[in-house]
């Protein structure tokens, strides 16, 4: 990691947990390119927890607006609210504490406190699942409870006694978005491929097992889009849902409820 790793990526400039656990949150399931120019915005608006605590919720929202899965903004805030009421502002740094936090799961806080701390503590994101199920040739869906556990089994049994532990991390991590990615691995680059047991079989593309696929609800919603001298008309949603909270056009189930709201009723002209 010290030699080929990434070493300049803006959130690695910052010991501080609140920026790193921003930037962790950020990342889960969305690739550094895409989170960079947000965790930029969110830092400059939001230097602190106190002052991201302090934002209405709406405005964190509007900010987070493209980076994708929602639930992660409002865990988001409501972390950071949790922070200044339960720790008097001073962000945690250890993984147990970390663990409880809304938004937080077991890999995000063992990256936090190894990035922090330098705690020996297992990640285990979507990309250090690949890289141990090729390495092992461990079999089966990675989101399944028995492959998981055995992963977390291995994550934890190959901690180094005693080693830089933000580097290790940081190294899992540039090896999974970097060389044993999911098409197209790059193996003459692996610093591991002596020792893969997918690569020794010839069969990396096999690992992980694919997921299996879960249907895709389907969902059918009226919008009413009203202009009106150039201003369009936006309701705020209510607060549950992915966009809970914010505005957006008015949405109707049918077409018959549309028509009812869009309809003038004599009283109220
Ligand atoms: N993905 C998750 N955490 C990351 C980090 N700290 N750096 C790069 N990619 C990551």
């Amino acid at each position: 990691q010290q030699r080929h790793g990434r070493h300049h990526l803006p959130w690695q400039a910052s010991r501080d947990p609140y920026r790193v656990w921003l930037a962790e949150v950020m990342l889960q399931q969305t690739q550094v390119a895409a989170v960079i120019p947000y965790y930029q915005r969110f830092c400059g608006r939001f230097p602190d927890v106190a002052s991201l605590a302090a934002a209405p919720l709406i405005d964190v929202l509007s900010l987070w607006a493209g980076l994708g899965y929602y639930a992660r903004a409002r865990n988001l805030h409501a972390c950071a609210r949790q922070v200044m009421e339960r720790f008097a502002g001073r962000f945690p740094a250890d993984a147990a504490t970390l663990s409880r936090l809304p938004g937080i799961g077991r890999s995000t806080a063992a990256a936090i406190a190894a990035f922090c701390t330098g705690a020996r503590e297992p990640i285990l994101d979507g990309n250090v699942k690949r890289v141990l199920a090729r390495h092992f040739a461990i079999a089966g869906d990675v989101a399944s409870a028995g492959t998981e556990r055995l992963l977390w089994e291995t994550a934890e049994s190959l901690l180094p006694a005693s080693a830089n532990m933000p580097a290790y991390t940081q190294g899992l991590m540039d090896l999974g978005a970097t060389v044993c990615t999911r098409s197209a691995p790059r193996c003459a680059a692996c610093p591991l491929v002596r020792t893969c047991a997918a690569r020794a079989s010839g069969r990396v593309d096999a690992y992980p097992s694919p997921r299996a696929r879960r249907a895709v609800p389907s969902r059918r919603a009226w919008a009413l889009l009203a202009l009106h001298d150039g201003h369009v008309l936006l309701q705020r949603r209510a607060p549950a849902g992915v966009w809970g909270g914010l505005y957006a056009l008015p949405q109707f189930d049918s077409a018959a409820a549309l028509r009812r709201a869009a309809t003038p009723s004599p009283t109220s002209r």
